[in-house]
């Protein structure tokens, strides 16, 4: 399903909230868009330009299963298949990413939100990023990138991204920033796999994309994007980019980072931009749950059966991960708890637990921490090991944290008082409120 359709099918169901009146895209559609996530929005009338703006559409996983039409438990395994089952997207001559091309580049008619009060400029945050090496093939991944002139952004690059190794080998590259995508590209660029492998063939995997050629450069891109800014990135022409707000929520610092020089605008006819608010719901969402699998895979890989991963918001979706064990052995914890950090080494803190508590539920993990846990024996201290460049308490400039792993599970053998929770009688509420109203 392309973004237009999906936006129809919401807007017909009554989930997506139309704003009709006139809304700034300098401090007031991020601010709107906050204030009533996770519902989705569309704004149909931007003061600064003739294009919508949609936003908040993919901020939990129960929306994100719903638009694959699965259960959200089927999210890992699918995850999983299409990352290990990447397949080749078909390619199509023409397209409505296309029906529009704008060789003429003024990025000021574009609604490039303005969203937080010290926020370093404009910023454009959903695009999934299309590049090419001559031996590596295209790779696709996310870069926000902040506006300094009408066909100029400054691009966040993290150092060892397939995307960084491509422009350290190249020094210039093509590329194609491509707006308005569906769940499939959107988690399929999140990703992490081999250098080599195209993000796009994973994308198709999880639900059939077409692709086409873009105009200026060398590159297939999604049929179906709303906007494609097609143009060339530098390493070595460098411009500040930053203060921008963070996956966790804190503001991140300014840098001398790449320029992405745009030559090339094309977009569908009345082309809605997708907006996607830094460090809020849908931002974790599209980091942590690629993060699931991996996890997963590398806890069963242990010895341990692992039943589920959640790498929950309030670990930032990414420093945190609780996990849910069928613990046979007294050794099971220990083991998970190495598992979860190699299948995901920016985490900090890694949570076992039994598979009666509720991994989506805070609570329910913490009452395990409280009921089932003892510092001493239960606990794997990590010191000082490489973690999350994300994490503002990680060692400045080097990025390195203590991490530690949380075994919440219940001994096998019960020495003392009982584990369970207690179980109250289950009983028919309606038959005794019956014709209070
Ligand atoms: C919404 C979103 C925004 C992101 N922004 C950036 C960014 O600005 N710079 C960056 O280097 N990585 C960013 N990332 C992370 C990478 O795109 C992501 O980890 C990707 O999987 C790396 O791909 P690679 O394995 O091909 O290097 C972002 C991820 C998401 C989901």
């Amino acid at each position: 399903m392309g973004f237009r359709e999906y936006l129809k099918k919401i807007d017909e169901a009554g989930y997506l909230q139309n704003v009709d009146a006139e809304v700034s895209k300098t401090l007031e559609i991020s601010g709107i868009l906050k204030e009533i996530e996770p519902t989705p929005v569309i704004f149909n009338n931007v003061k600064e330009s003739e294009f919508r703006v949609a936003g908040n559409l993919f901020c939990s996983k129960e929306v994100v299963a719903s638009y694959f039409g699965v259960p959200s438990t089927d999210l890992i395994p699918m995850l999983t298949k299409a990352i290990s089952e990447p397949s080749e997207p078909e390619i199509e001559p023409n397209a409505p990413c296309q029906e529009v091309i704008e060789s003429n580049v003024d990025l000021d008619k574009l609604p490039i939100l303005f969203h937080c009060e010290k926020d370093g400029g404009n910023y454009i945050s959903s695009a999934v990023v299309i590049t090419r090496d001559p031996d590596y093939g295209q790779n696709m991944d996310f870069h926000r990138a902040m506006q300094f002139s009408k066909d100029k952004f400054s691009t966040r690059i993290v150092s060892g991204r397939h995307f960084h190794q491509f422009l350290k080998r190249n020094i210039e590259l093509d590329v194609a920033f491509c707006i308005g995508n569906t769940p499939n590209v959107l988690i399929a660029g999140a990703t992490s796999v081999d250098i080599g492998i195209d993000e796009l063939h994973i994308a198709n995997a999880l639900e059939p994309i077409k692709l086409v050629k873009a105009k200026s450069v060398d590159l297939l891109i999604p049929a179906e994007a709303e906007f494609v800014l097609e143009g060339r990135v530098f390493l070595e022409e460098k411009h500040a980019e930053g203060p921008f707000v963070d996956l966790t929520e804190t503001y991140d610092v300014i840098r001398e980072e790449p320029v992405f020089e745009v030559k090339k605008i094309t977009h569908r006819i009345n082309a809605i931009w997708q907006a996607l608010l830094p460090g809020a719901l849908e931002h974790k969402l599209l980091m942590g749950m690629p993060r699931e699998p991996t996890i997963f895979k590398k806890v069963n890989e242990t010895g341990v059966k692992c039943l589920d991963v959640n790498v929950n918001p309030g670990g930032c979706s990414w420093l945190h991960a609780i996990v849910q064990i069928d613990k046979n052995s007294e050794e099971d914890g220990k083991k998970a708890i190495e598992g979860a950090f190699a299948g995901h080494t920016s985490c900090k803190h890694v949570f076992i637990v039994d598979k009666d508590i509720d991994i989506y539920n805070p609570l329910s993990v913490e009452w395990a921490m409280a009921t089932r846990f003892q510092g001493d024996v239960r606990m794997i201290i990590k010191d000082k090991e490489p973690g999350s460049s994300l994490d503002p308490s990680a060692e400045p400039g080097t990025k390195m944290t203590t991490k530690i792993g949380f075994d919440l599970t219940k001994p096998l053998t019960v020495k003392g008082k009982s584990f369970e929770i207690a179980e109250f009688p289950k009983v028919d509420i309606n038959k005794y409120f019956k014709g209070k109203d």
